[in-house]
């Protein structure tokens, strides 16, 4: 029964979310789903998950971001609408927005409000950082006109919500502003430990970009 509401899922989504250039594109939702079971194998063996709204929410994270829709609104009521269209259990469906609404970095909750939102959150960061991440990182930058460095125009430490959500700045100092403190923001163990080899992938970049920048031969 789940595995079909799943497949279905994947066919709206990838309508709709396929060629979005912002980083919330179909393989990416793809790549937070099998994060998050990954997550769910290994956490499981010490909490107890409910795995079927973990899955859902992994799938509907992005389909409602105001980055696609450019409204606040429907980051809740689009994942609703889809899974009112599949009968979904009333009750998963308002676990499912319950974590789809309190995940966002943008939104920094302090306390997530269980261990199934913890799970989805740390698969939808493991994706935002590594060699994807930088991928992620300069497709965004790219979608938005951004520079991909400016030595004039340096990182901003401790951004306000506001400051980070109005920010232009060049790419390079989007790993000081998110990417770079992800690895400190996981919840799980498991996700912690995964995050470790991504975050030394991305100083070990930015090294290197810094020495081929300043004429290094
Ligand atoms: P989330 O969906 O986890 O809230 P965002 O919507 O903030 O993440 O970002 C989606 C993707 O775009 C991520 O890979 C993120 O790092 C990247 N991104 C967001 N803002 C910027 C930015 N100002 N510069 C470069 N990349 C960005
Ligand atoms: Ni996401």
């Amino acid at each position: 029964m789940m595995d079909r509401i799943i497949e279905e899922v994947k066919e709206i989504l990838k309508e709709e979310m396929l060629f979005e250039s912002t980083g919330h594109d179909y393989w990416h939702v793809l790549r937070v789903y099998n994060n998050a079971l990954l997550l769910i194998k290994e956490e499981s063996q010490t909490h107890q998950v409910n795995e079927d709204v973990i899955r859902l929410a992994a799938l509907l994270h992005d389909i409602g971001d105001y980055k696609i829709t450019g409204s606040e609104t429907e980051e809740i009521e689009k994942p609703i609408a889809i899974l009112n269209q599949l009968r979904v259990d009333k009750k998963i469906i308002e676990q499912v927005v319950q974590i789809i609404g309190e995940i966002s970095f943008r939104k920094q909750k302090n306390k997530l409000s269980s261990i199934e939102s913890q799970i989805v959150q740390d698969a939808d960061r493991l994706d935002a950082i590594g060699a994807i991440g930088i991928a992620r990182a300069f497709a965004y930058g790219g979608a938005k006109n951004r520079e991909i460095w400016n030595p004039n125009d340096p990182p901003k430490k401790n951004m306000s919500k506001e400051e980070y959500i109005n920010n232009k700045g060049n790419t390079i100092n989007h790993f000081y502003e998110k990417l770079l403190l992800l690895k400190d923001q996981m919840n799980t163990k498991t996700a912690k430990k995964i995050a470790v080899r991504r975050h030394q992938f991305m100083e070990m970049f930015l090294q290197q970009f810094y020495a081929e920048w300043n004429g290094d031969r």
